[in-house]
């Protein structure tokens, strides 16, 4: 069976008081999941993660929300895996659209930063997604089959086993313009294949993906009755915690009547 996620990015919002808040209240109300087939990532700004105790709950975990392809040394404002792992994270971000396009990262770069954190023992979730352009040409499947085979398609069996994908179409994230449930699972299912010819049928179905881009509680249930959508990568609505437990308990819900 595969893992439902449901993973929250901050990006960069929260103090580190409003941080310890926001990590305590989820955290208090996510104990009635530890049960149910649902697995929570945390990914708060990185100076936050020393201060979270992921250990609380079974099945939670921390993320950061990048790291460097470099391993140590004179890289000013970087930060390596070696440190992420050294304040307890144990998964993170790679190749989110916002920092493709603000720090014009591409594939090969992004498969670098694959490498450390998974050489290292990091899970990863790694982010694709079309932009409105690609998609009004029509290009959405190609742009994601490249992100997806140029930076993730040489790894071998078992490292991919470490990889949870974001299908997170660039046009709507943080816009309020949600793919529909049918755009999403097309797009997911076709991941799946990808995984699949490239792989095998075992390791595409035990894979996690996940949709992100303007998912909340309102639009939550559709996206995850979909089979191939495994959880959410909630930006905005994983601010507040009732929003966030909401989203986590229509995922549950959603996979039990599948
Ligand atoms: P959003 O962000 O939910 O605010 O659209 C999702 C993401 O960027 O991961």
């Amino acid at each position: 069976m595969r893992r439902n996620i449901l993973a929250g990015n901050w990006k960069m919002n929260t103090s580190l008081f409003e941080g310890i808040e926001l990590f305590n209240s989820i955290v208090e109300k996510s104990y009635s999941f530890s049960d149910k087939n649902i697995h929570f990532i945390i990914a708060p700004p990185y100076t936050h993660l020393a201060t979270m105790d992921a250990n609380r709950l079974i099945n939670l975990s921390l993320a950061a929300q990048n790291c460097s392809k470099n391993e140590n040394g004179a890289f000013t404002g970087e930060i390596s895996v070696d440190i992420i792992k050294s304040v307890g994270a144990k998964a993170v971000i790679i190749g989110h659209s916002e920092i493709r396009q603000n720090f014009n990262e591409k594939n090969s770069s992004l498969k670098e930063k694959v490498d450390v954190a998974i050489g290292k023992g990091l899970d990863i979730i790694y982010c694709c997604g079309e932009t409105d352009k690609n998609r009004n040409q029509n290009d959405q499947e190609s742009v994601v089959e490249n992100q997806v085979s140029e930076a993730l398609f040489h790894l071998s069996y078992s490292d991919f086993g470490k990889v949870i994908v974001a299908y997170e179409p660039v046009w709507a994230i943080g816009t309020g313009i949600t793919a529909s449930p049918e755009q999403a699972q097309n797009i997911h299912a076709f991941i799946r294949g990808l995984i699949s010819n490239r792989f095998d049928t075992s390791l595409a179905n035990s894979t996690s993906i996940l949709y992100g881009g303007s998912c909340n509680s309102k639009n939550a249930k559709d996206l995850f009755e979909c089979k191939d959508i495994d959880g959410g990568l909630i930006g905005g609505a994983s601010l507040k915690a009732d929003e966030f437990i909401h989203i986590a308990t229509t995922l549950v819900a959603a996979k039990d009547n599948e």
